[in-house]
């Protein structure tokens, strides 16, 4: 069960949700590739649940790659700016743990960068109860390339600051009759210093961070930063890593 902290911080995106869907990153195009091929069909008319959906970065991502996408978003903040980006996109406000739709409802459910707010005794049953048969559980999130140096030192400098929640998947998956694949994809984006600042400030424990100390900590990273990259730009590299859930229960 998620601690009072954990909860705050799980809906603490509201807060910078404007600022969210400016300075986070997207995901690309090799991990949709990669979720067909460990799903074995097609996002391409797909019934798609797109979970903690956000401000709707990977729900675009997915109705580009011809998904047919329902979005579920708990934050008021959040959704108001998916509304925005995805005016065409039915959005439910609800949250993972508790699925508000009907047992056999889609063909994929997705989870970019939201699943570990969730608690996996419930969202798992949750989730394979609204799967159709052979339908699948897709979860990814980005995660800072500890193997390039300049990213390896910043995480030194916050790494007392903003502990992620990471996510033990034999253990999380382990009680449930499921089958789990994953896959890790290298990529990267150019940006401005300033706008890894942006990105860094919408974590959640910078969101919920004295607003003094967050000041100092951001100025003392962007200075930093700026020594390393004088032009003002660097490139931020990702590892997306991917875990592909499916039910081995089902009839053949
Ligand atoms: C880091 S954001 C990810 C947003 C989006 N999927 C993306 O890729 O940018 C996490 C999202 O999960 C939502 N969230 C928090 N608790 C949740 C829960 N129990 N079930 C589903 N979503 C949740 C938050 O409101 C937030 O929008």
């Amino acid at each position: 069960m998620a601690s009072d902290a954990d909860q705050g911080r799980a809906l603490s995106f509201d807060a910078v949700a404007a600022q969210y869907a400016a300075a986070r990153p997207g995901y690309p195009s090799d991990l949709f590739d990669a979720v067909e091929e460990l799903a074995g069909r097609t996002l391409v008319g797909a019934d798609v649940l797109d979970c903690g959906a956000g401000t709707g970065i990977a729900t675009g991502l997915l109705c580009e790659r011809g998904a047919r996408v329902v979005a579920l978003e708990p934050g008021a903040g959040m959704a108001a700016e998916l509304r925005r980006a995805e005016p065409e996109v039915p959005l439910v406000r609800g949250e993972g743990n508790r699925l508000p739709f009907a047992s056999g409802s889609f063909d994929v459910i997705t989870y970019a960068q939201a699943w570990h707010w969730t608690d996996p005794a419930c969202s798992v049953p949750e989730a394979l109860r609204v799967l159709r048969p052979h339908g699948v559980l897709a979860l990814w999130r980005n995660h800072a390339d500890l193997g390039v140096a300049w990213v390896a030192a910043e995480e030194d400098r916050l790494a007392p600051f903003i502990h992620s929640r990471p996510m033990n998947v034999p253990v999380v998956f382990a009680p449930f009759p499921v089958r789990v694949t994953t896959r890790e994809i290298a990529w990267s984006r150019r940006i401005a210093v300033e706008e890894r600042i942006r990105n860094l400030a919408t974590l959640s424990h910078f969101v919920v961070m004295d607003p003094v100390e967050r000041a100092e900590l951001l100025g003392l990273n962007r200075t930093a930063l700026t020594r390393l990259f004088p032009d003002g730009e660097l490139d931020e590299p990702y590892r997306c890593v991917l875990t592909l859930v499916r039910p081995t229960d089902i009839q053949a």
